[in-house]
């Protein structure tokens, strides 16, 4: 277990995004997460339609739709904002890589789990940016964190209501059944 409460044994998003935040140009940076919340939208997108997350279906999509919430609102802030993110991603094709690999492979429960820890470093990401950031976008920046958290809480939720560690097999015909 970390400091969070989270298993130590699944990686963790914030070293393999540091570097790469680290050659964006200072103010655009907040672009490069945005564009990892709309990566991360997509991720509770396809979890929405796991059979074995059916009961989360609604409280998944309700998580993807914060991460767009933030990913607008962020890049609100930005005139050029589709220009930029697009140099970003094709300047950095690692960010995409990561995010994919990161998550290739591994049962859902895993999945979920690196997801609530990525959401709250999310969250301190934003209060960071939050605290640096001039008059105009310290506010928004701010308000991002509390919907991290809102994600997180989500998913430490489902799992501790019990996630099956792998996939669910197809379901067979049980023996003598006619249909
Ligand atoms: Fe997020």
């Amino acid at each position: 277990m970390t400091d969070d409460g989270s298993d130590a044994t699944l990686p963790d998003i914030a070293p393999l995004i540091a570097p790469i935040l680290a050659r964006v140009e200072r103010e655009r940076r907040p672009l490069l997460i945005a564009l990892a919340e709309r990566l991360a939208a997509v991720r509770y997108r396809g979890w929405a339609e796991e059979p074995a997350l059916r009961a989360h279906r609604d409280a998944l999509l309700a998580c993807a739709d914060r991460e767009e919430r933030i990913a607008a609102s962020v890049e609100a802030l930005f005139p050029d904002a589709e220009a930029a993110q697009a140099e970003i991603a094709r300047r950095h094709p690692e960010l995409e890589r990561a995010n994919r690999e990161l998550f290739a492979g591994r049962p859902l429960r895993d999945q979920l789990a690196i997801q609530a820890r990525a959401e709250r470093r999310g969250a301190e990401t934003w209060r960071f940016f939050a605290g640096e950031a001039d008059d105009r976008s310290r506010a928004r920046f701010a308000a991002c964190a509390p919907l991290e958290e809102e994600s997180a809480a989500i998913l430490e939720a489902i799992l501790a209501s019990g996630v099956a560690p792998n996939p669910e097999p197809a379901a067979k015909p049980s023996a003598g059944s006619s249909i």
